[in-house]
């Protein structure tokens, strides 16, 4: 029997990605966090696409999808971002790549190209995928789809927590600027806007403990 694919969509640091690796876990599903796969496209273009001003050439970009090979490797049960043969794990959590991913997701280009990979691994079911537009445009016959929020003020404390515990210098009053800006571009953008789908389960997280969440997912998915 083809086991079940899952789809959590939701505001920036609503937990979305450590939620779903956990409830993956217990499930015996495999997660792919697609968020990590438009950072990974941003970290390209920074490092290989920018023109004389320092920014952003998109036509550089848009021609070197042949050169861009993503790739998530198993180390454990973690799944590790490469970047052509090179681990970015913790490259695309970075400031720099945080302040230019939403620009670059906006682009239909950059959708188009990675669409394709999300929905061939999850051909075979047995998945579990987390970003914006999984239950409204990657997996919209997904068997649940879930959307995740919280209040501002929490998301803020969580990012700016993990930002710490990475190693990455912060500070709150950014931090919150930079989600502000993120979600308002993944909102309004044109292509495959951040919102909810019609027959989504909102989890609104912001008094629950990761636990509590996770429980909250769980007891709405019966078999798998
Ligand atoms: O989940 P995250 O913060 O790592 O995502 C980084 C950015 O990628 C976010 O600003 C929006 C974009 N994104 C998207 O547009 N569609 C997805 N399915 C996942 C992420």
């Amino acid at each position: 029997m083809k086991k079940s694919v899952i789809a959590i969509d939701g505001y920036s640091s609503t937990g979305k990605s450590s939620i779903s690796k956990i409830i993956a876990e217990k499930l015996g599903l495999v997660h792919l966090d697609t968020g990590a796969l438009y950072r990974g496209v941003t970290w390209f273009a920074l490092m290989n696409c920018l023109d004389e001003e320092g920014k952003i050439d998109l036509n550089k970009l848009f021609s070197s999808f042949s050169r861009i090979d993503l790739e998530f490797r198993n180390n454990q049960g973690e799944l590790i971002l490469f970047l052509n043969q090179d681990d970015i794990s913790k490259s695309i959590r970075t400031n720099e790549v945080s302040e230019n991913v939403s620009f670059i997701a906006k682009q239909k280009e950059v959708r188009d190209f990675l669409l394709r990979y999300q929905r061939s691994l999850a051909d075979n079911g047995g998945i579990i995928m987390d970003g914006r537009d999984i239950g409204t445009v990657v997996l919209p016959g997904a068997d649940y789809k879930f959307f995740m929020t919280a209040s501002i003020e929490e998301r803020t404390k969580r990012r700016y927590q993990e930002l710490i515990s990475l190693g990455i210098e912060a500070d709150e009053k950014q931090v919150m600027e930079n989600l502000m800006i993120r979600d308002k571009i993944d909102s309004e953008r044109e292509i495959a806007p951040l919102k909810q789908a019609d027959d989504a389960i909102v989890i609104d997280n912001t008094n629950l403990t990761k636990r509590e969440t996770i429980d909250e997912i769980l007891s709405y998915i019966s078999k798998i």
